[in-house]
Order: structure tokens, then C-alpha cells, then sequence
């Protein structure tokens, strides 16, 4: 190497520097993938029908695909979505006159663009779902069901898919409207009464589902042995299968070596993206991912986790809420840990807006910018109405114990209610926290710079992502409509 360098000119050895951290990611490959990448394809099919059937929801109004659809390469356009009781599909998606919808789901829809990786194997912006076979749990993951969750399950795509179908907002419904809502408030996920049970117990009485879980899992002899876990598997074989991108112009070149495969301005932009932008600190690795969490000041809007102890929101409006995000810290237990989030991987990042973890940004370069100084972009950083258009009408649930029930929002209450959306970004003391976990230093870069890196992150685009029609059935086992 020494030798080499001595009789290359100095020009020569500066330009082949920066691609040459490029060059060390080695191309991506079956192997990277669980099982090669290669799943039964009768569990792929029944994960498919899965993936765009409403019948894994409560109420029987939303599918995964809703919030994950392929008309938006896998997620659903939207800053934060709208779960179940809303109706229509990315930025159409609202909330129709009189429908019990509690408000937003407080995180931005993830791209679902190779999770069969097997590096993914912390899943969620918080990494909550987390394999770990050498855990505690008979499961083999961490996830919030702890003890309750089965074994069985494949891998942390599929532990992931466990989850959707226990969340209020997401698609369980809300208390009282139907039985799995109930178990879900009960926090009752597994046993015979749990959600997973119930709705197996769905898939059960259809008899097409009975075919397609015979035709996928050999253990299955009758409707009695279909079980939720299969279930999970099969929409992880499915996604893994369906959404796995790795030919995009970046793959390409890390095939052949040749970057004839990249743009000129995206050439330059991997230079930055690997030399002096700081960006592989983070966004490691063949999917741009050190799969680690890192704080970087990302501003948060709309109604949060529910995190922290802060009141004013409460002190201000009188409904009883907090609405911070602070991310890994709760999962993992660590003071170190807030704020924090994990590095997302960027593969078909250009067309998965908006970005970052509650969709703050709704333009690639925005966020790009926001990264090479994330403190004053915080301060700086003003909601756009448009990111997140009022809600036209907002349930809230009343009475006590078994007489609790949904009843629309007090017209008095409305704009406290609305409040809720800005609430973080416009309080000093809670931006002030965000910004004193920031872990990433200004790197001041040119307009030039940014429009390279933006090229850049655009040559991580798989084309086959562009349109994804191909996946949704036109019809589903239950004849109920197709996700929409
Ligand atoms: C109402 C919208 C909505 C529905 C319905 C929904 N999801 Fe999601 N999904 C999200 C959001 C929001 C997150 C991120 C939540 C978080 O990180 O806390 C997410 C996260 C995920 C992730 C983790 C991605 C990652 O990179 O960590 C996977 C996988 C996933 N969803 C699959 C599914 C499947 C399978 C279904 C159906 C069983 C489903 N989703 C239903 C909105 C939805
Ligand atoms: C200190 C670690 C770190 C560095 C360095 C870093 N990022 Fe990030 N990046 C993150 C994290 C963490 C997120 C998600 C944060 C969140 O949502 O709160 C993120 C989010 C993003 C997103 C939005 C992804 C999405 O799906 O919403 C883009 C685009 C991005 N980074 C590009 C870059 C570029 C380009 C650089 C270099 C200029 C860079 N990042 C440097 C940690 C980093």
C-alpha cells in the first residue's frame, strides 16, 4: 500500500481516497438475508393476503398495508398516519365526520425495505422488538408482550408482527367497540382470550385461510391448529420477500466496482456521505445502518409517547397528557439513551417521506440540512400546518370501568386538543432537552455539498420500489376491501 501510494500523484491518491471507504462495503448478498432470502412460497402467499387483509384489525377497517402501502414503496406518505377508524390511503388518508379516532399515531411509518436482513434484528424507532436468544425470555426477543409472547416465531420481522394488531390506535380499536380492543386494553395479548388467540380464531372460521395455512405449514391438519404465530411468520416471509432492495445504482457499483453506475453528482456525494460529511459514523455498513440509536436533535410533532414528566400541556389544556418522545430510553432503561433513536437504514430513502421519527421533514434536503447543524435546526424548526392537516373529528372515551364509552370530542376542548401537535416544538424547556442529548456536531457543508449528498441518498432508490402494484391482491380470504 505504501509503495503504491508513493508512485500514484498526490491528485491521483486524493480522488481514489474517499471511494475507497465506499469501496470497503462489500456488495449485498443472499446470505445477508434469513434463510438466503429464499421462504416457502405458500407462506409467502398467505403473508401476502395477510398483509392487506382488515381482518387482522378490530374493527375490521385497516390493514398493515394501509400504513405501509405499496403505491409509497412501504410506508403511507403521511408525517404521522391515522390507524384504524380513518379511511382512505396516504395524503387523502382522514378521519371521516363522527368517527371515534383518538388522533395520530405518534411515529412516522417506517419503510419496511429489508427487514429480512438479519442485521435488522432491532426493529421500531425505539428498538423495542429485539431478538436476543440468549435472553431471558423463552421467546428468544425482547418485546413489550415480555413473557406473553409465544415461541415459535421465526425471526424479529416476524416477533415484530406480532404487534400492530395490539395497538388501540393501530388497529385494535378502542374499549368496548370490539373484543379484541378489550383484550388489547386488558394488556391480554396471549392465552385463550388473548388478541392473538381471538384473532387466529378469525382466520380459523374462513375456510380459504384453512387451505392457504394448510398449503404453508404442514403441522397445520385443521382449522383448530392455525395459530397467530404462523400467522407472524408468514407476513415476515412475505415482507422479507417482497420488499428486499438491493439493486438500486449503489448496489451496482458495490457489485462491479465501477462508478459509471452512479451520476456524477451522486459520485461526489458518496465521497461526503463517507469522507468529510460525517455521515458513515452513523449510517454504517451495506444499509447505511450502525443498527445503533443516536441522538440528533430531531425535532418531534404531534402527540408523542407519552413519555417524561412534563405537565404543562396538562396545566395549559386540562386533558391529561404528556407528550415527549424520548425514544431508546425507556426500552432500554438508560438515562444515556434519551432522545436517542435508531439510525434508520437508507435504502429508498428518497421515497419514503417525510422523515425522521414523527415525520417532521417533508423534503429529502430539509432533513440533510438539518443534520449538518441538528441544534439550530431545532430552534429554527417551525410546523408546517400541511404535515399535519386538523383532524375533522376527535372521540374521547368517558365513564369509568365497564361503563367506559367513546363520545365525540367537547367542541370547548377542540383547540386544546389541537394544541397537542406543536406542543413539544414550541415549548423552550422541552426543545432544550432534545437539544442537550444531541450527539452530532455542526459539519458546515455548501449548497453544492447538499444537492451531491441528496443525489447521493437518491442512488440508494432500488427502481423496482417505483412500483410495487404488483403486490395487491384484488381480493382478500375474508371479502372484506382491500386495503384502500
Ligand atoms: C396505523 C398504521 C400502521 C399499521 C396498520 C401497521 N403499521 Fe407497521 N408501523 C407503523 C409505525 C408508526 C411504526 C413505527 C412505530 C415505532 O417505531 O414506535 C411501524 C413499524 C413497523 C415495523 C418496524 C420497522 C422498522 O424498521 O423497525 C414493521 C416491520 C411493521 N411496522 C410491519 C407492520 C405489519 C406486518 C403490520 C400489520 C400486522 C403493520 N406494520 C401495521 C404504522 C403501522
Ligand atoms: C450521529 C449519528 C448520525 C450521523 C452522523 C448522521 N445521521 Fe442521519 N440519522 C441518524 C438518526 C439517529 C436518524 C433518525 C433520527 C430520528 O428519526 O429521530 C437519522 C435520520 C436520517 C435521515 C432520515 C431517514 C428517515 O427515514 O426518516 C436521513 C435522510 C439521514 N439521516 C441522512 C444522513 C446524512 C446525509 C448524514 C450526513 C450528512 C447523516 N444522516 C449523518 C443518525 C445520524
Amino acid at each position: 500500500m505504501i509503495a503504491k501510494a508513493l508512485v500514484v500523484t498526490g491528485v491521483a491518491l486524493l480522488l481514489a481516497a474517499a471511494p475507497g471507504r465506499a469501496a470497503e462495503i462489500e456488495p449485498v448478498v443472499d446470505a445477508d438475508y434469513y434463510n438466503n432470502g429464499r421462504f416457502p412460497a405458500a407462506q409467502v402467499e398467505l403473508g401476502r393476503l395477510l398483509f392487506f387483509d382488515k381482518i387482522l384489525s378490530g374493527n375490521r377497517n385497516i390493514a398493515c398495508a394501509t400504513c405501509h402501502h405499496p403505491r409509497h414503496a412501504t410506508v403511507d406518505g403521511l408525517a404521522l398516519g391515522i390507524g384504524e377508524g380513518g379511511v382512505g390511503l396516504g395524503p387523502e388518508r382522514r378521519v371521516p365526520e363522527g368517527a371515534a379516532v383518538h388522533g395520530r399515531i405518534p411515529r412516522n411509518s417506517p419503510s419496511l425495505a429489508n427487514l429480512g436482513v438479519k442485521e435488522f434484528s432491532r426493529l421500531f424507532h425505539d428498538g423495542r422488538v429485539e431478538a436476543d436468544p440468549k435472553g431471558p425470555w423463552a421467546s428468544g426477543f425482547w418485546t413489550p408482550a415480555r413473557e406473553q409472547l409465544p415461541e415459535g416465531l421465526d425471526n424479529a420481522l416476524a416477533a415484530q408482527a406480532m404487534f400492530p394488531v395490539t395497538s388501540d390506535v393501530e388497529m385494535a380499536g378502542g374499549r368496548g367497540e370490539n373484543e379484541i380492543a378489550d383484550a388489547t386494553a386488558l394488556r391480554r395479548f396471549g392465552g385463550a382470550n388473548g388478541v392473538w388467540n381471538l384473532l387466529a380464531e378469525r382466520l380459523r372460521k374462513i375456510p380459504e385461510y384453512r387451505v392457504l395455512f394448510q398449503k404453508a405449514y404442514p403441522e397445520v391438519r385443521g382449522a383448530a391448529d392455525i395459530t397467530f404465530v404462523q400467522a407472524a411468520n408468514a407476513l415476515a416471509a412475505f415482507q422479507a420477500t417482497a420488499f428486499r432492495f438491493d439493486d438500486s445504482p449503489f448496489d451496482r457499483y458495490l457489485r462491479t466496482q465501477d462508478v459509471r453506475h452512479l451520476s456524477p453528482p451522486a459520485r461526489l456525494g458518496m465521497d461526503l456521505f463517507y469522507g468529510k460529511a460525517g455521515c458513515a459514523a452513523c449510517h454504517s455498513g451495506k444499509f447505511q445502518s450502525d443498527q445503533a440509536f443516536h441522538a440528533i436533535a430531531m425535532p418531534q410533532i404531534g402527540p408523542g409517547k407519552g413519555d417524561g414528566t412534563d405537565a404543562s400541556y396538562f396545566e395549559a389544556t386540562g386533558f391529561p397528557a404528556r407528550l415527549e418522545d424520548v425514544g431508546r430510553a425507556p426500552v432500554s432503561g438508560r438515562p444515556a439513551d434519551l432522545f436517542r433513536f435508531r439510525t434508520p437504514s437508507l435504502r429508498n430513502v428518497a421515497l419514503t417521506g417525510p422523515w425522521g421519527h414523527a415525520g417532521a421533514f417533508d423534503s429529502l434536503e430539509a432533513v440533510v440540512r438539518h443534520h449538518l447543524d441538528p441544534a439550530s435546526s431545532l430552534e429554527a424548526y417551525r410546523l408546517a400546518p400541511e404535515l399535519l392537516p386538523a383532524l375533522a373529528s376527535v372521540a374521547q372515551t368517558v365513564g369509568q370501568g365497564s361503563a367506559l364509552r367513546e363520545q365525540p370530542i367537547n367542541p370547548a376542548r377542540r383547540a386544546g386538543f389541537d394544541r397537542r401537535d406543536g406542543w413539544v416544538q414550541q415549548s423552550a424547556a422541552l426543545r432544550a432537552r432534545i437539544a442537550a442529548a444531541n450527539e452530532r456536531p455542526a459539519v458546515p457543508l455548501d449548497d453544492a455539498a447538499i444537492a451531491d449528498l441528496v443525489a447521493f441518498l437518491e442512488a440508494l432508490t432500488d427502481p423496482r420500489a417505483r412500483n410495487l402494484a404488483h403486490l395487491v391482491p384484488e381480493r382478500v380470504p375474508s371479502r372484506l376491501p382491500v386495503a384502500d
